[in-house]
């Protein structure tokens, strides 16, 4: 079986990441330049990637940076960060005597380690009496990698989550502790936006101004073109110019959707690409989400489904309550449209771009629009 070399996880090695050349440089050039990084795109675009593409970078240029990941998208408060935070330095760590290096700095609590049953990986339980010994062990953590002999580059993806932590200021904590680290750099990462940009370019928030940033747009369409070629290539099946344009333009460059087609264009193909295939796979796919786009029916109301169908339709809408869209699509009025936008938006199925043409909106799951695009309303 041959295997397939468009991944669906973020990153597995350089040969499989197509491109991110120029963002992987600047990241290595704030680090080395003592700056912190705030990483912002779109959902799926590819910043998880980027991360591991830039710690890749760093030890094969034998760079002197310990790099450790933290996804803390699933913690909802500062105990759950502290419980992720150590897991990630514990498996970086490894060698047992680093380890235990390790727990001996956590003086203000005694956390109990574990071999997770599913995956083997070393896990910390802690038990915490009050806020101040979680605030004090946040501490203990933090001197421990201020006083690590290499310097050490922390990577928190899924940033913007810390502001769901309830009844503390976690920016505030975090902030006071970070401008007093020397020899940590951060990466903070997010795809929310609107949440992001305001905790770092808002003067009124702890980390105003505090780092470099970092956007990530989508891949440029013939680089992009040119990866997906070479690999189909390697594999010995050629591909015609007109499928690949039709891939790039079905999936508009959005790196996962491109990623998954490619994926399955790959798994159904032989020796060579055409049209009949990649449409084959379109429906494929879409066949297999289908049931999942119907579950998100059922969680909005109505009105919501047949704006996101309006909107899928469209492409992409820039002026969601002229006359000519709402009378198009039967949308009741202005203030409605304005409603069921806002609500989609919050639910992450309409994507909001702002450039220089100005405020547009599209369906955030490519697939999901393609589909949608299809059905009566
Ligand atoms: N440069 C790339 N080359 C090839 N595939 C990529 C690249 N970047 C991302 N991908 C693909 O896109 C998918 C999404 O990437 P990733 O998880 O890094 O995005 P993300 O921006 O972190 O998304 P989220 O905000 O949902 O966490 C990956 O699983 C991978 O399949
Ligand atoms: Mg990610």
């Amino acid at each position: 079986m041959q295997k397939n070399p468009f991944i669906l996880e973020p990153f597995k090695s350089k040969e499989y990441f197509c491109d991110r050349e120029r963002e992987t440089e600047e990241l290595i050039h704030n680090i080395t330049n003592g700056r912190n990084t705030t990483l912002i795109s779109p959902r799926r675009l590819g910043k998880t990637g980027l991360i591991f593409r830039v710690f890749e970078e760093i030890d094969q240029r034998h760079l002197p940076f310990e790099t450790i990941y933290a996804d803390i998208s699933d913690t909802l408060s500062l105990r759950e960060f502290i419980k992720v935070l150590s897991d990630a330095v514990v498996a970086k760590l490894k060698k047992p005597q680093r380890i235990s290096a390790f727990f001996q700095s956590l003086k203000s609590v005694r956390p109990v380690l574990e071999l997770d049953p599913m995956t083997g990986s070393p896990q910390l339980s802690f038990t915490f009496a009050n806020t101040s010994q979680m605030q004090d062990t946040l501490t203990d953590v933090l001197t421990y990698l201020e006083s690590y002999p290499k310097m050490i580059v922390v990577a928190i993806d899924e940033f913007q989550q810390i502001r769901e932590y309830e009844g503390i200021n976690m920016e505030a904590i975090l902030r006071k502790h970070i401008q007093n680290l020397h020899n940590v750099r951060f990466i903070f990462c997010g795809s929310k936006k609107h949440t992001m940009t305001d905790m770092f370019t808002n003067a009124k928030k702890p980390f105003y101004e505090s780092t470099s940033f970092c956007y990530l747009a989508k891949l440029q369409v013939n680089v992009y073109a040119s990866f997906i070629r070479k690999h189909f290539e390697s594999a010995g099946k050629s591909i015609d110019d007109e499928s690949l344009d039709y891939i790039l333009k079905w999936t508009r460059i959005h790196t996962y959707y491109t990623q998954r087609l490619c994926n399955e264009v790959f798994s159904l193909s032989s020796d060579k690409v055409n049209s009949a295939v990649v449409m084959t796979s379109i429906q494929a796919i879409l066949n297999s989400e289908r049931e999942r786009f119907l579950e998100i029916r059922q969680l909005i109301t109505r009105s919501q489904w047949k704006m996101l169908g309006a909107i899928a339709k469209e492409g992409s809408v820039s002026q969601i309550t002229s006359s000519g869209f709402l009378s198009k699509y039967g949308i009741s009025s202005g203030p409605a449209a304005l409603r069921n936008i806002q609500a989609l938006t919050e639910k992450e199925l309409v994507m909001v771009t702002n450039d220089e043409s100005g405020t547009s909106y599209s369906v955030y799951n490519v697939f999901l629009s393609r589909y949608l695009e299809k059905i009566n309303f």
